[in-house]
């Protein structure tokens, strides 16, 4: 079986629904699951070392220092696409879960496959990875694509470890090293065939005082609903280039229907997906009735 693809009949009858907690994973980001799916932790490549930890010591604990963060929030419609029926989002089939690029355009669905082909032309093809992840989701009004509405950037260096825990955390989101280490950070085209429940995202340039270190992005989403910075819904069946400094958020559906999320991703980093999370990749987060 397959860990990267999954063939499947979608129905609104068997989508999958599960609470809304505001705790749970953004898109393919380094959380949680995502790193319980890899078996042997890949040799650290400069573009996601945790370089300020170096700064911390296990003999020498001092409190977590704050930082000036600049988001540069890039933000680009590359291309927009024929507008697909709700039929053919639905009857795509196949879905990815960290599937190297060239596989995914092998096995994928018709729609996803012409998505992939548009995506081609605008990889820029300095990493040494591509990884395609994809979601068809069925959304009934207020459901959201995953299980946070929290502003975040996608592929963020995380810190673990003794120092780590000597900090207090079992996991450290390392803001600093992604902002200061001039390394190019992990860069993302994503499609969503739909705007019903359009991804938030940021347009402008945000600069804030930040913890170099984060547990979560807690303090950094509510930092940004403060400072509140120009954004854009990703608008229907359009291919948005952003970066791992690009905030963005997901927001709840504004009304009911199929959704082909696709999301391509250039990285130095290798993942090699060893369980099954790709079941549940497509789960749809329901609020609880009021
Ligand atoms: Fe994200």
């Amino acid at each position: 079986m397959s860990l990267t693809h999954l063939v499947q009949t979608h129905s609104i009858d068997t989508q999958r629904v599960a609470p809304f907690t505001g705790e749970g994973a953004y898109h393919g980001s380094t959380n949680k699951r995502a790193v319980a799916a890899s078996a042997a932790l890949p040799p650290v490549v400069e573009e996601m070392r945790p370089s300020t930890l170096d700064g911390y010591r296990l003999d020498d604990p001092r409190p977590i220092r704050d930082f000036e963060a600049t988001f540069s929030n890039l933000y680009v419609v590359e291309r927009e696409l024929a507008l697909p029926t709700q039929e053919e989002v639905r009857d795509d089939g196949v879905t990815f879960c960290w599937c190297p690029f060239e596989e995914a355009a092998t096995l994928a669905g018709p729609l996803t496959a012409r998505v992939l082909e548009a995506m081609r032309e605008h990889l820029v093809g300095d990493k040494r990875y591509v990884y395609v992840d994809s979601k068809i989701q069925y959304f009934e009004p207020g459901d959201v694509p995953v299980d946070s509405q929290h502003w975040h950037v996608d592929g963020s260096i995380v810190a673990r470890g003794k120092v780590v825990e000597a900090l207090g955390h079992a996991l450290l989101h390392d803001m600093k090293a992604r902002l200061a280490s001039g390394v190019a950070p992990p860069r993302y085209l994503a499609y969503q065939s739909s705007d019903h429940c359009a991804t938030v995202f940021a347009t402008s340039p945000v600069t804030l005082t930040l913890p170099e270190l984060i547990p979560n992005f807690n303090g950094l989403d509510a930092a940004i609903r403060e400072l509140s910075p120009p954004f854009a819904l990703q608008p229907a069946s359009t291919i948005v280039r952003t970066d791992g400094l690009s905030l963005h958020r997901a927001q709840a559906a504004t009304g009911a229907g199929w959704r082909l999320w696709v999301r391509a991703v250039e990285t130095d980093r290798e993942t090699v997906v060893s369980s099954s999370i790709i079941d549940c990749y497509g789960t749809v987060f329901r609020m609880r009735e009021p």
